[in-house]
């Protein structure tokens, strides 16, 4: 009988991907991004706000920055490139560098080809055209804010992962990992086709549908690993309206909406008019109608008519793998203009933003019981007493 039932409960948890929301202290005491994302000294945002054009210095740089990040705040992630060459039409026949970068924590001791992640995805490099465009929210801050979740989680992980060892229940429990992928060459260098935008998606995609993991395992190869791949892009604006485009991973969708929702009722959305910051400022101080950064939580599924925008997504799409799309429509007004830079950012909607994205992660991963909040508020006054 014990065996039947274990077997039963493997079967359960081996169904779909199990998810659990996070309770509202939790939701209020995940850190704020504060002076990491100050656009001159902050350390994390600042140095993503150059010129970075894929295969150049700048570019060069920005990924410099990244490992560094990992390298000091998180050295449980494992980190590859992902390296591929390729011509472009205003490259003159030179074959151009494209360097992805792949940040990975799977559960300790997890075989390759076990363990299913939650990807998410921002594009580093930016536009040659403008000279000097900086892409403020195409796509440095949706970059600085994986950075931010990436450290905000890292400790949970270890917590949870820690006691489902000392439970010994690893053998029975779905085997779920976290993948930050900052991708290079998601911009056109002339104007966007096929062959001229997603260098680095395409070439990574390409080659990871065909690394085989080892026989009998339970995703065949990278691709197949990525049990959900959100796409952040063009974030950072006020007022955002990112719609839900697609039918299948409408679900997800409708989890972050949820949050989304739990954080404006908490009164913790600094974008929104209702927040503290926000009414201290009017004279009426009567609420104002709330707005909603993902507007189709009531989406039905018979609504969907298949439009989509043409983003990094794409080549993993067209190979099967479930797709969240944050960006907004209409795009932000600054797109592909010179002033899509760090003082039009709308900082308020950049915190707003890690935070959702972050409580997000933290529900897909089952985080709830594992934050502690008051180790790290210790850390961060003893390293301000550092300084
Ligand atoms: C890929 O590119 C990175 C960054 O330029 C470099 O450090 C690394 O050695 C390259 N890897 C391979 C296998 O060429
Ligand atoms: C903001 O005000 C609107 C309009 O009165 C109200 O419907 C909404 O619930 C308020 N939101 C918050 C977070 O107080
Ligand atoms: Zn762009």
């Amino acid at each position: 009988m014990l065996i039947f039932y274990a077997i039963f409960l493997s079967l359960i948890l081996s169904l779909g991907s199990a998810y659990s929301t996070l309770s509202d202290d939790t939701l209020k005491n995940l850190p704020s991004p504060g002076d990491d994302f100050h656009i001159k000294q902050g350390s994390i945002l600042a140095p993503i706000l150059i010129p970075r054009v894929s295969g150049t210095e700048g570019n060069a740089a920005v990924l410099r920055h990244f490992v560094d990040f990992f390298k000091t705040h998180l050295p449980k992630w494992n980190l590859e490139f992902h390296n591929s060459t390729s011509t472009t039409p205003t490259s003159n026949g030179k074959q151009i560098p494209f360097v992805n970068l792949i940040a990975t924590r799977d559960p300790p001791g997890a075989q390759v080809g076990e363990v299913g992640r939650l990807a998410l995805v921002a594009h580093y490099d930016s536009k040659l055209t403008p000279t000097g465009f900086i892409g403020a929210t195409d796509s440095a801050a949706p970059c600085a804010m994986l950075l931010h979740l990436a450290r905000n989680i890292d400790a949970a992980l270890t917590k949870k992962w820690g006691a489902m060892a000392a439970e010994g229940i690893d053998e029975l429990d779905e085997q779920k990992g976290v993948q930050i992928l900052l991708l290079d060459g998601e911009e056109a260098f002339q104007s966007w086709t096929d062959t001229d935008s997603l260098y680095g998606s395409r070439a990574l995609a390409s080659d990871w549908e065909r690394s085989f993991h080892p026989a009998m395992s339970t995703y065949r190869t990278p691709l197949d690993s990525i049990s959900l791949f959100v796409l952040l892009d063009l974030l950072g604006a006020s007022s955002p309206n990112v719609p839900s485009y697609f039918k299948t991973t409408h679900w997800a969708y409708k989890n972050m909406a949820a949050i989304e929702h739990r954080l404006r009722e908490l009164g913790i959305f600094k974008s929104s008019p209702n927040h503290s910051s926000k009414m201290e400022k009017r004279k009426n101080k009567k609420p104002r109608a709330e707005p909603h950064f993902l507007v189709d939580a009531e989406k039905g599924d018979k609504m969907f008519m298949g439009g989509f925008v043409q983003d990094d997504h794409v080549p993993f799409m067209a190979r099967g793998v479930e797709i969240l799309h944050l960006i907004p429509t209409p795009f932000p007004r600054v797109w592909h203009e010179m002033d899509d830079d760090g003082d039009h950012l709308d900082m308020d909607t950049v915190e707003d933003w890690t935070r959702l994205v972050t409580a997000f992660a933290g529900e897909w991963m089952e985080l709830e019981g594992f934050f502690d909040f008051k180790k790290e508020k210790r850390k961060e006054s003893y390293e301000k007493t550092e300084l």
